[in-house]
């Protein structure tokens, strides 16, 4: 399957599951990236990525530490000393619009290892594949239109502004949005001159192992470096590493922290992008369908893991009754399923450990006096190998209950009524993230009031909740994270200025 037609694969669910892991292994060696070349880990050692929808191996990769970290920094160091970092926007430009070139042509192979890594709906892994391509399109095509600017001063002087990579910088992922997430990363960071270190989650390493490979030939060697292996193992001698010049991570708050606290040592710079629970505000001037149809996408889309899922809903007292039962109806028709097949849009959760925390969350839900009214674990029929649980909700939730305070990251949402508009903002802010909300309502005057009030990066208002768009600025508030992706700004990010001041002697000839 090498053009954009979805390759949807029949039989039972061992079956397809072997199928597909047979068509993933024939496509690409999945050896660390480094230098261009396929690598086992120094210590020779490797580790299991399985598949979450049969709990089976797919393939070991290799267990990177700090000696193949230092490898890969140097790679990147070479190719950035060796050209990248000094040739023009443009040559960088047509070598990253190649590569997305390539990547475009094999995006039905690409999203069949999104999805068979991560347990995601083949249907969805292509589109958020293609997704991830606008990105790394976007920053090679908005980084032949950067500026810098030059400072009025008097006429004895010349005063102007240079955009600088940083070097090295070094991109650790999550799990989620494997390449959604690297892309959003390595987009800014290569356009801007840098050459990368990236470590993808130990849970999906396939897909940018598989993207890289891709880039063979047409990034210049060294530019992009992909180190497999486990947080500290791998991922903490990169956020130390006196050589790396910027570190982006997006992950759990508290991994977040840890990042910062290593960076603060060298005083690198970093972009974190980290939890979220992010507030639906249903105000009763809105259109109830939509919001429902809305809030469904928000937090039942990827099983609910994702960074802006909108897992908390308010909604005002009138219309509460009216909005849960439409989203029960509507969670309700999400039927799990095997992520190889057609027509499937609900899959698992990623591991046994996430399996175990959300399942725990809705049991803690119970004892704090949450009402679940659907969902919980599936229990029985062929997908009991996978971590699957139904799209969930649990209503008469206190906004200072734990399930209403914490990330839980599964397909989970907590209901909360409110009465009055200033009791919905409290509630709304009355949290310690702050990355994304939504809002409906057809009253344009107390959309943008509201938008204007909620402390939140990105506020959606009535409709297409959490689809960041190429441009469009993506980051927290609070403890949501420091910075911003998505956007031209990200640029900005991923180089340091310098302000060159010339002195103008008085001309002679
Ligand atoms: P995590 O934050 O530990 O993992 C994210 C990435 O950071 C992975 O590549 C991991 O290997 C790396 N990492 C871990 N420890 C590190 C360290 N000390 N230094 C440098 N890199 C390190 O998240 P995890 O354990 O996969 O998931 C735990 C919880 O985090 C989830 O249940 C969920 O609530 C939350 N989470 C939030 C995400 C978001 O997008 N906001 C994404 C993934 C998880
Ligand atoms: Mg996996």
């Amino acid at each position: 399957m090498t053009s954009d037609s979805i390759g949807y694969y029949t039989g039972s669910i061992e079956e397809t599951h072997a199928a597909a892991r047979e068509d993933v292994l024939a496509l690409g060696e999945f050896g660390a990236w480094i230098g261009s070349e396929s690598r086992s880990a120094d210590s020779g050692e490797e580790f299991a990525t399985l598949d979450p929808v049969v709990g089976e191996e797919i393939c070991s990769v290799p267990q990177c530490t700090a000696t193949d970290v230092d490898a890969a920094v140097k790679a990147a160091q070479e190719a950035f000393d060796g050209g990248w970092g000094a040739c023009s926007p443009q040559e960088r430009s047509n070598a990253m619009l190649s590569w997305v070139a390539t990547l475009r042509e094999n995006v039905g192979d690409l999203a069949l290892v999104e999805s068979l890594d991560g347990g995601k709906p083949l249907k969805h892994a292509l589109v958020e594949t293609k997704y991830a391509l606008d990105f790394l399109e976007y920053y090679a095509k908005v980084v032949q239109a950067d500026e810098g600017i030059t400072v009025p001063t008097d006429d004895d002087m010349h005063v102007y502004t240079r955009h600088e990579p940083h070097g090295v910088v070094g991109l650790i992922t999550p799990w989620n949005f494997p390449l959604t997430i690297s892309f959003w990363k390595l987009g800014p960071a290569l356009a801007a001159g840098n050459a990368a270190v990236i470590k993808p989650a130990e849970q999906t390493p396939l897909s940018m192992l598989y993207a890289a490979e891709l880039s063979k030939d047409i990034l210049p060697d060294g530019t992009l470096n992909v180190v497999t292996g486990f947080g500290e193992e791998a991922g903490a001698p990169l956020t130390e590493h006196a050589a790396v010049g910027k570190v982006s991570f997006t992950g759990e708050d508290v991994t977040g922290k840890t990042v910062m606290k290593a960076a603060a040592e060298t005083v690198t710079a970093v972009t974190l992008e980290l939890g979220g629970k992010s507030p639906y505000v249903v105000f009763p001037s809105a259109d109830v369908k939509k919001a429902v149809r809305d809030v469904a996408h928000g937090i039942f889309y990827n099983a609910g893991q994702s960074c802006d899922a909108c897992s908390r809903v308010l909604v005002h007292e009138d219309i509460a009754e009216e909005f849960t039962e439409g989203l029960v109806a509507r969670a309700e028709g999400l039927t799990p399923g095997d992520t190889l097949v057609e027509g499937t849009t609900v899959g698992p959760l990623i591991s046994a450990d996430q399996f175990e925390k959300v399942t725990d969350y809705v049991e803690i839900g119970r004892e704090e006096g949450a009402t679940c009214v659907t969902g919980g674990a599936v229990e029985d029929g062929d997908l009991t190998d996978g971590w699957y649980v139904r799209p969930t909700v649990l209503t008469d939730v206190d906004n200072d209950m734990r399930v209403a305070q914490e990330e839980i990251f599964g397909p989970v949402e907590v209901i909360t009524t409110f009465e009055t508009y200033d009791e919905a903002i409290e509630l709304a802010n009355d949290v310690e993230f702050g990355l994304a909300a939504g809002v409906a309502t057809e009253n344009t005057t107390l959309a943008h009031r509201a938008a204007a009030d909620i402390e939140a990066g990105s506020v959606w208002i009535n409709g297409n909740y959490a689809t960041p768009i190429p441009g469009g600025p993506f980051g927290g508030y609070k403890q949501s994270g420091i910075g911003r992706e998505c956007s031209r700004d990200a640029l900005r990010h991923f180089t340091q200025e310098k302000a060159v001041h010339v002195a103008l002697d008085e001309p002679s000839l």
